[in-house]
Formats: C-alpha cells, structure tokens, sequence
C-alpha cells in the first residue's frame, strides 16, 4: 500500500526508519501492551537509573501509526524522568505524529505510551 497521501513525512520516515528497535541487554523495566481491537502489539524493554531512562528499546507488531509513535514515543522518553514519563497523554501523542486521529486510530497512537508508561509502572514494582 503507498501509505504516501495519507501520512506525513516525519511519521513515515519513524515507520521506514524506527528509532530504538531492537532488544536491550541489562533492562530493568519491561511491558508488553496490545490493542484488543486488532491483535497489534509494543513490547518495551528499558533501562532505568536515579529514576531517569537511559536507554530504551521496542519491538511492534502493528499498522503505520502504532509503529511510528513506537519509534517516537521511546525517542522521547530517553533521557526523561519518570515524572515526566508518567505525564505524557493523548497531546503528547498527537503532538508527536502531527495528525488528526479519530479514536480507533488515536488507540493505535496511544499503545506505545501505555507501553512505556506500563514499563515504568513495573520498574517502580520491582524495586
Ligand atoms: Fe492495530 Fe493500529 S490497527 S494498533
């Protein structure tokens, strides 16, 4: 399919190119997430010290938008606090993929900050 005409540059250039795919060694803070509606999946595997992440990888099973915000959504968490992390929502989102989402395809955008925000959630269990 040309996803072409439908999204922008930025989004597709996350999609064909992902930031942070991968497998992280060490890990200390781990999710698995995915959309009932569909079957997609993010899993997250993060490293986090003085409750900063450091570093962060995913890997996706899912559509264009799902796979892009993946890309982003880590690209932004690193670095970040847990605080930080925790506060991101719906705008954080949307201000990342520079689209209009309906809900169906704003659920999609969401999966990886529920990834990552999950993970977090688990980090802050085990510790
Ligand atoms: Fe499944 Fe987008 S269609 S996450």
């Amino acid at each position: 399919m040309d996803y072409k005409n439908l999204y922008n540059e930025k989004l597709l250039d996350h999609y064909n190119h992902p930031r942070n795919k991968g497998v992280l060694e060490n890990a200390n803070a781990k999710s698995g997430v995915y959309n009932p509606s569909c079957g997609d999946s993010i899993s997250i595997e993060g490293k986090i010290e003085d409750d900063v992440l450091v570093a962060c990888k995913f890997q996706a099973s899912g559509c264009v938008i799902s796979c892009a915000a993946a890309s982003m959504v880590t690209d932004k968490s690193i670095t970040k606090t847990i605080d930080q992390i925790m506060a991101f929502d719906k705008q954080t989102v949307l201000g990342l993929l520079q689209l209009e989402l309906g809900p169906t395809r704003l659920r999609c955008g969401l999966l990886a900050i529920e990834a990552v925000q999950n993970a977090v959630k688990e980090y802050q269990k085990d510790k």
